[in-house]
């Protein structure tokens, strides 16, 4: 079921754990995303970043295979299709092409224009029934090309961009893109506690997912975060499976080079790390 992400997130909240969003690049990514959700009866939010939307060939092409995917697997779990660090245009684009969920990333904008931006999809978004989330703050490290600094967002900023009535609040608390470096000092609780105690009920984002270990998932998720986001983790699962594959010379053994016997190890890696997430996160049977 295409839905907005507004509910599941509401729940989340007021259950005390997260629903993940894992960021799709192509069909394999998607079908293993949603068989994985489907078996563990859980909400999930299929991330889209602008460069996968561009190399799966535009949003229309993703928002009608999702849509398909979801009627022929019979997935009766919540499916939000969101918009990943959306350009302005870009939410437009998803908006058009039947996504059900949008991320406005007006973080490198000063403050007042990333209001006056979100606050302008924030009603173009409750008028057609989409979910929207906003951030304050970079999110650190590289992703497709989008590249933030890592700085803790203002409680004070988050407040003001809660207010607007957006769905969910990406906030920067030490949080990086990709791998984490060893010098790493790890998510500012104190940022993350302050943010919560000045937005209330709103859903708070988690990006980065990527090796943030267990215990600093859980406090996160016990100090608000109802939703977190993982991209890399899912790709060095599918690399490092593909590479033993290929390594130990199974292309090469009858039709081993089928694309449907080379990718099925890649995409059974991606349904254990989802599988390992989702039980992490909590948010098992509660679709
Ligand atoms: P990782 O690639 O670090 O898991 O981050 C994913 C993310 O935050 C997507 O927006």
């Amino acid at each position: 079921m295409l839905v907005s992400a507004k509910e599941m997130l509401e729940k989340a909240k007021a259950g005390h754990y997260a629903v993940g969003q894992f960021n799709i690049n192509n069909l394999e990514w998607t079908k293993s995303i949603l068989q994985t959700a489907q078996e563990m009866n859980s909400p999930v939010i299929l991330g889209v970043s602008e460069g996968a939307g561009k190399y799966m060939t535009g949003f229309k092409t993703v928002a009608a295979m999702v849509k398909a995917m979801i009627e022929e697997m019979n997935i009766t779990v919540p499916v939000a299709l969101h918009l990943d660090h959306g350009t302005y245009e870009g939410c437009y684009k998803c908006i058009e092409a039947g996504f059900s969920s949008i991320m406005f990333d007006g973080s490198h904008y000063p403050i007042d224009e990333n209001v006056a931006k979100t606050k302008e999809l924030v009603a173009v978004c409750k008028e057609k029934g989409l979910s929207l989330e906003a951030e304050v703050g970079s999110i650190g490290g590289e992703e497709d090309g989008v590249v933030g600094m890592g700085e803790c967002a203002d409680p004070k900023e988050c407040k003001m961009i809660a207010d607007l009535g957006i769905d969910m609040l990406a906030a920067g608390i030490g949080n990086i893109h990709g791998k984490y470096p060893a010098n790493w000092k790890g998510l500012s609780f104190e940022t993350l506690d302050a943010i919560q105690q000045l937005t209330g009920t709103m859903p708070l984002v988690l990006h980065g997912g990527t090796g943030i270990p267990a215990d600093m998932i859980k406090k996160a998720i016990d100090l608000g975060v109802s939703k977190i986001n993982v991209n890399t983790e899912c790709q060095l699962a599918f690399a490092e499976a593909t590479r033993k594959y290929i390594e130990e010379g199974k292309d090469q053994q009858g039709k081993g080079y089928d694309p449907r016997k080379l990718l099925a190890p890649g995409a059974e890696a991606i349904k254990a790390t989802v599988k390992e997430k989702i039980e992490l996160f909590g948010s098992a049977n509660k679709a």
